[in-house]
């Protein structure tokens, strides 16, 4: 342990149970193909919210909720008028997620609150785990939807307002599964927040690096795209009379796909969600509802991403006959993380001479909101060949144990850093 100053002493966690955590939780809502479908505010996300409760209270920590449903494990500290030092994640899931995308950062914290209970370690601030609600915005977009509530970014009454695909609101679903907690969310003082996730890329596995020490988070920005073109036959409409809405799209998703590499090396564009209208096969399609997602370290490079993409759409209109709406849904400008939580990141890495490097978030995380309320940085370690959101998602159990470890020392480390 070259370099370790003694910050968090010879505690270090149970990676075999934080392991069999995972595949323990992994049963609500698994998929054959051996990952996990648990949108949020679904019985899945009952299920496993249920289990997080029990679990963190047999660890000795008390379990409450606040209003959009995010949940607090908290873990006294000796100093009762210090705010709590936070870890944390998500448990909800993509429909077709992995079982470690948000699940490791959450049961990493569960591994770090165990550690603590089981070794008698006392800290001064209190120690919490939270489980954010909604973070993947599958279900309800935007992604990190209450996280930004807590932090401000969102208002609680337009974030309850949200529907689903199905028209469900967002509230009726929180209620439904009984976790609309009484405290009103963001009400919540916090020292600092760390959280440990999988890299969701391949630079860690290809440089052989068991820890992400991260940067910050690239800026995204997501869209909805509604074209209007006209219903018709599809044997009697001749192809100079149609507004066929679906190769007015074709040509879209074309263009987020060249404007991205037009942007390269850092941008990315993605059109994931697509509801084609009546969806019937000898009716020209009138109207198509997608999604684009758009991203880059660099916010100036979106502003111009979306400059081209608007410029196509009004080609592509006035060239078809279509009517093309474009609405900005969400707007996630690239984060910087707090140097001194970087720093313990670095120096509990060092500590374990755990092969690390410096990186820079492709995914969004909720560590991107409360870096606007607290100091705030992330912790990754690999998962194989970079994959995710999707079943195949994988990562090596000592590397899920590292990262935890160095969740566990960051977290010693702020403890005694931070007032
Ligand atoms: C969250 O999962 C994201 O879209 O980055
Ligand atoms: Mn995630
Ligand atoms: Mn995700």
């Amino acid at each position: 342990m070259s370099g370790f100053d003694g910050i968090g002493g010879n505690v270090t966690v149970d990676g075999e149970k934080l392991w069999s955590d995972i595949l323990e939780t992994a049963r609500f809502g698994a998929t054959p193909k051996g990952g996990i479908r648990r949108l949020t505010l679904t019985e899945e996300d009952r299920q496993v919210r249920d289990w997080f409760v029990r679990t963190c209270e047999a660890l000795g920590c008390v379990v409450t909720f606040d209003s959009m449903g995010n949940q607090f494990a908290r873990r006294p500290g000796t100093d009762p008028s210090l705010p709590p030092i936070t870890m944390g994640s998500h448990l909800d899931t993509q429909p077709t997620g992995g079982k470690f995308d948000g699940i490791v950062g959450v049961l990493g914290g569960l591994a770090v609150l165990r550690a603590l209970h089981e070794s008698g370690r006392e800290t001064r601030h209190p120690i919490e785990l939270i489980n954010w609600t909604n973070e993947e915005g599958s279900r309800f977009a935007p992604a990190m939807l209450s996280s930004g509530v807590f932090a401000g970014v969102f208002t609680e009454e337009e974030a309850l307002a949200k529907t689903d695909r199905d028209g469900v609101r967002f509230e009726d679903a929180l209620v439904g599964i009984g976790y609309r907690g009484a405290e009103r969310c963001g009400d919540h003082p916090v020292a600092a927040y760390f959280e440990l996730h999988i890299e969701q890329g391949p630079i860690l596995e290809a440089e052989r690096k068991t820890i992400g020490v991260v940067t910050g988070v690239q800026g995204m920005r997501w869209y909805e795209v509604t074209v209007i073109g006209r219903d018709g036959h599809a044997g009697a409409t001749p192809m100079a009379l149609r507004a066929d809405a679906l190769v007015g799209t074709a040509k879209l998703i074309e263009a987020v796909q060249s404007i991205a590499l037009k942007h390269a090396p850092g941008a990315v564009g993605t059109v994931g969600l697509l509801e084609n209208r009546p969806n019937s096969r000898n009716v020209v399609p009138g109207e198509v509802f997608f999604s684009v997602d758009l991203r880059d370290p660099d916010d100036a490079v979106i502003v111009r991403m979306e400059e081209a993409f608007r410029s196509t759409a009004a080609q592509v209109a006035s060239e078809s006959g279509l009517e093309i709406t474009i609405e900005l849904v969400w707007d996630s400008p690239a984060v910087r993380f707090d140097p001194t939580c970087i720093d313990a990141v670095r120096r509990a890495a060092d500590s374990f001479a755990y092969p690390a490097r410096d990186i820079v978030s492709g995914a969004g995380h909720d560590a991107v909101y409360m870096a606007g309320v607290t100091p705030t940085t992330m912790i990754f370690i690999p998962c194989a060949g970079g994959v995710s959101h999707n079943e195949e998602e994988s990562a090596e159990a000592d590397d899920v144990m590292a990262g935890a470890n160095v969740l566990l020392r960051a977290v010693l480390d702020a403890d005694e850093r931070l007032n």
